[in-house]
């Protein structure tokens, strides 16, 4: 690992905003029997680092991306239950899935990050998010120094959340394995307007066509590199909250997210606010889809920081609504 010249290990190739920032030490785990005594040293968990934004030097990080591998637990005629690495790569994941005749995850073709991330965030796109399939996650617990087994029903999924962004787990609970649950028979999930609109209408029973087509539309709409995906969540707002956003907006789009609360797209917001194509520095909002902040090649951590901050700064000014990150801001510690 070659250290960077003001000392520490060059963080750009291992996170997605290629910002160049430092890490005192950065682990890499090969065997999950590494995995307890290294996380003894370390201050921060990551993945693939396509969530995250770090604001400066970091202290230790411990990246489970080189955790590699997967197994076939259990296997009937009508599906399988599979035991993957937390470092696989999500999107090499979806292909092999599909190779090997296991459906299900086709809509989250594309999206960056690993295996483990993918549980983190409950990832979510074009119809569908990962909940569903996930039976259960193992990993090392830092705090009471053992192997834990949490049962999907104990993982606190919801919209971009679960159980391991809490403060007691976050960097405390480091994902080595995640089982999922994948059918055998081919469903394609159309619910999405772009994607039933687009889909070639005779392959409609082939997943590679969904595959493909899921991957065309992302590419047209996000920037392939420099960034973290969505830099925000969408608000879910209480009906009354949505009422008056209502008065300010009429033409606000918004879907319903459980007994009264509404998803209102935060890129509506962004977009309507003037702040496509905003620029701080080397940081953008991205002219295609708002709700993305890209490294246009020259930004440091403040520039996107200073950006985003911007952002929810002029949405609240102006539609009373306060944006949440959905990136995970890595702060600088002195140790
Ligand atoms: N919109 C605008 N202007 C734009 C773009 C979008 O007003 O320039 C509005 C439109 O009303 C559009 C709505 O925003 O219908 C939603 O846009 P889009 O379908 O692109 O999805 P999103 O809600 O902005 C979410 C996820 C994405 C995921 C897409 C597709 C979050 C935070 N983001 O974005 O996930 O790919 O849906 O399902 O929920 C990610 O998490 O990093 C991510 C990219």
């Amino acid at each position: 690992m070659c250290a960077a010249a003001s000392g520490g290990i060059l963080l750009r190739e291992y996170h997605t905003f290629s910002l160049p920032v430092t890490a005192k030490a950065l682990l890499l785990p090969t065997r999950e029997e590494e995995v307890p005594t290294l996380a003894r040293r370390a201050d921060y968990i990551i993945g693939e680092g396509s969530n995250i934004l770090p604001l400066g030097p970091m202290p230790v990080v411990l990246s489970t991306r080189d955790l590699k591998g997967y197994k076939v637990r259990a296997e009937n005629t009508d599906g399988v239950e599979v035991e993957v690495f937390a470092g696989e790569n999500w999107d090499a994941w979806v292909r092999l899935c599909i190779a090997r005749g296991w459906h299900g995850l086709e809509n989250l073709a594309g999206i960056p990050g690993s295996v483990g991330g993918a549980v983190v965030q409950n990832i979510g796109a074009y119809g569908i998010e990962l909940a569903p399939f996930l039976v259960e996650v193992r990993g090392w617990n830092r705090r009471i120094e053992d192997w834990q087994t949490i049962p999907a029903e104990a993982c606190e999924m919801g919209y971009r959340t679960s159980l391991f962004q809490k403060s007691a787990w976050q960097d405390q609970f480091i994902i080595t394995r995640v089982v999922l649950r994948l059918k055998k028979r081919f469903e394609p999930v159309l619910s999405y307007p772009d994607v039933n609109q687009r889909i070639d209408s005779t392959r409609k029973q082939d997943p590679w066509c969904l595959y493909e087509t899921v991957r065309a539309i992302r590419s047209e709409k996000l920037p392939s590199q420099g960034s973290a995906g969505s830099f925000f969540k969408n608000p879910v707002l209480s009906e009354a909250e949505l009422a008056s956003l209502k008065a300010k907006a009429p033409d606000v789009p918004f879907y319903p997210h459980g007994a009264g609360f509404f998803k209102v797209p935060a890129a509506w917001l962004i977009d309507r606010a003037g702040l496509k194509g905003y620029r701080v520095g080397g940081a953008q909002v991205h002219v295609r889809q708002p709700l993305v902040i890209v490294n246009t090649g020259s930004a440091i951590p403040q520039d996107i920081w200073g950006l985003a901050q911007y952002v929810q700064t002029k949405v609240y000014e102006k539609w009373g609504v306060l944006l949440e990150p959905e990136v995970r801001i890595l702060f600088p510690i002195e140790r």
